[in-house]
């Protein structure tokens, strides 16, 4: 008898502590929606996923985004359960940004930026859910991409991720917050990061810029001084902010989007961690058109 009664308390004990780590855990992933909110914006996913121009309904499916490998268009990412995600749990959405990966486990296009997302934390992941849980869910389907043979066989896709998609590749800073803004959330250099053939970053010549699918050019945020950019941490900072540059010309293309949905609405603290990260970049000579020359 003796030893019954620690051994129950043993027991009760361990229930406890069970129970202890179930709510830990329960708390640990119950995401913050307001701090979602946020995050989705930094993180340009409107950019994508809503047919502005189209006037499509938030979230709901995307413009055409032109490629080198044809047209993509972001799929409707509301929480329908038909043509949204509606059916998904936190861990299908953490694993869709972070490893590009579908429920289903299809590979996804890297035009979905997860190569940065990747570089995301658990933490932000999960509150981008609890974010995305409360937008209105909408019953239509997005239009699916038109992509030429062989880019349209997703297949080739696992072959493309063995040679470029490493999620625990280091090569971009994002231990800094400016770096981790730049790099994991807003995704700058999805753009004015040069490619290769294969559409893979090339994470040496970092945001030195990249001519787009679109035609369009992002250009060279590095201080180099014959390619580069030659704006200060005020230039920086207000066309981060409003879209225009120090001569008064208003940012074009993916870059106004970015502006609207992304860096237009940064705290300023995150625009200063931003702009101060820019800032430091190091130089690299990238023979684009120079963008101050415009
Ligand atoms: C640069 C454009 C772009 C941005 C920015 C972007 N996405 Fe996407 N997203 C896509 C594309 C394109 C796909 C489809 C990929 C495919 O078909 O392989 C996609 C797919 C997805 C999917 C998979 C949906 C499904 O039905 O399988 C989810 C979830 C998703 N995006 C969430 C997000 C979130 C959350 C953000 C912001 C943090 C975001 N996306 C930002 C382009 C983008
Ligand atoms: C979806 C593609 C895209 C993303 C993402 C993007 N940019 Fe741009 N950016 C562009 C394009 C295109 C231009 C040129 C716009 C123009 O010609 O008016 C540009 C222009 C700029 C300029 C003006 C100087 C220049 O090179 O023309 C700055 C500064 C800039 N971007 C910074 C950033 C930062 C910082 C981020 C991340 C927060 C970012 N961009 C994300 C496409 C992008």
């Amino acid at each position: 008898m003796p030893q019954v009664i620690p051994d129950q308390g043993r027991v009760v004990r361990r229930v406890a502590l069970a129970a202890a780590t179930v709510l830990v855990a329960a708390g640990a992933h119950a995401g913050d929606p307001e701090r979602g909110a946020y995050l989705a914006a930094v993180a340009g996913c409107a950019s994508c996923h809503t047919d502005v121009e189209g006037r499509g309904p938030p979230y709901a499916g995307g413009p055409a985004l032109k490629s080198d490998f044809g047209i993509f268009r972001a799929p409707n990412i509301t929480f329908d359960p038909d043509y949204g995600i509606g059916t998904w749990s936190e861990d299908d959405f953490v694993r869709a940004l972070k490893r590009g990966v579908s429920p289903g486990g299809q590979p996804y296009y890297p035009a979905f930026p997860y190569v940065s997302y990747a570089h995301m934390t658990d933490r932000d992941a999960r509150d981008l859910y609890a974010f995305f849980r409360t937008v209105e869910p909408v019953p239509e389907a997005a239009l699916g991409h038109e992509l030429a043979f062989p880019f349209s066989v997703r297949l080739g896709l696992w072959a493309w991720r063995l040679l470029y998609f490493d999620p625990s590749d280091d090569a971009l800073d994002t231990t800094s917050h400016g770096g981790y803004l730049a790099n994991a959330l807003a995704h700058c250099g999805e753009c004015h990061t040069p490619r290769n053939r294969l559409g893979a970053l090339r994470t040496g010549m970092a945001m030195a810029g990249a001519r787009l699918g679109d035609g369009d050019v992002a250009g060279n945020l590095t201080p180099d001084p014959d390619t580069g950019l030659d704006w200060d941490a005020t230039d920086l900072r207000f066309f981060l902010q409003t879209g225009l540059t120090p001569d008064g010309d208003a940012a074009g293309g993916a870059m106004a989007l970015v502006v609207e949905h992304s860096t237009g609405k940064m705290t300023p603290e995150d625009l200063d961690a931003l702009v101060a990260w820019l800032e430091a970049l190091p130089p690299v000579r990238n023979a684009l058109k120079k963008p101050s020359s415009d």
